[in-house]
């Protein structure tokens, strides 16, 4: 029997869904940029850093690098200005009781998260004091699917790789803690094939049955 001692989550996905303001403001740059860009091209810039994600957004288009930082400043001003709704209400289902229950069984809970914008996003959800370690787009040089945040969180908590579960909605992110030698639970259609355990949603995850399981394997 293996022992788990830390759940690390994803943020943009699996705490709340801010994946459609990430979509709404690459869509009004690229609009406004007359750069062709979809829902489904969006599906591709899951979980993957911010100059990742321009890149897969122009899609082999020479710009330089004065338009790249440019063009990432204007996208993230449209980005926290969506950020403004954001409430406690904005939680995903079940992360709130997901979290009680890691706490009630003495679980270390922490974020592991891309994005540089985490800090504010975990504010405004409520979450700013939830968690014992947070990891965001400032914590290390090489983002997901390279297993640096989620080692760096590890390191944070004092904990092995083995002994901390990552929960995700992106197959880079699965792929970045498979890679640092974490368990790993999927949420939704992306992770459907790479992660340990997969589930639809975060609602649907029962946690003292991913403990049995992967503390068995
Ligand atoms: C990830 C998101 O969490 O953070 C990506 O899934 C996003 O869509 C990345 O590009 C970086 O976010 P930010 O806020 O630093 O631009
Ligand atoms: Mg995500």
């Amino acid at each position: 029997m293996k022992t788990i001692r830390a759940l690390i989550f994803d943020l943009d996905g699996v705490i709340t869904d801010t994946a459609e303001y990430h979509y709404l403001a690459w869509k009004r740059l690229a609009d406004e940029e007359g750069i062709p860009f979809t829902r489904e091209d969006n599906e591709a810039l899951r979980g993957v850093s911010r100059r990742g994600s321009l890149d897969r957004m122009l899609k082999g288009r020479p710009i330089d690098e004065e338009t790249a930082q440019a063009w990432m400043t204007r996208k993230n001003h449209y980005y926290v200005g969506y950020l403004d709704k954001i409430t406690p209400a904005d939680l995903l289902p079940g992360v709130q009781q997901l979290l009680d229950e890691a706490k009630r069984l003495g679980l270390l809970v922490s974020i592991g998260s891309a994005s540089k914008n985490a800090k504010l996003v975990l504010n405004k959800l409520g979450l700013g004091a939830a968690f014992d370690a947070i990891g965001d787009g400032y914590s290390v040089v090489n983002t997901k699917p390279a297993p640096d945040l989620f080692i760096w969180v590890a390191g944070r908590l004092d904990v092995y790789p083995p002994q901390a579960i990552v929960i995700e909605d992106a197959e880079a992110g699965i792929d970045a803690a498979r890679q640092g030698g974490f368990l790993t639970v999927g949420i939704g259609a992306s992770t459907a094939n790479c992660a340990d355990i997969h589930y639809d949603d975060v609602a649907s995850i029962v946690l003292v049955d991913v403990l049995n399981r992967l503390a068995a394997d």
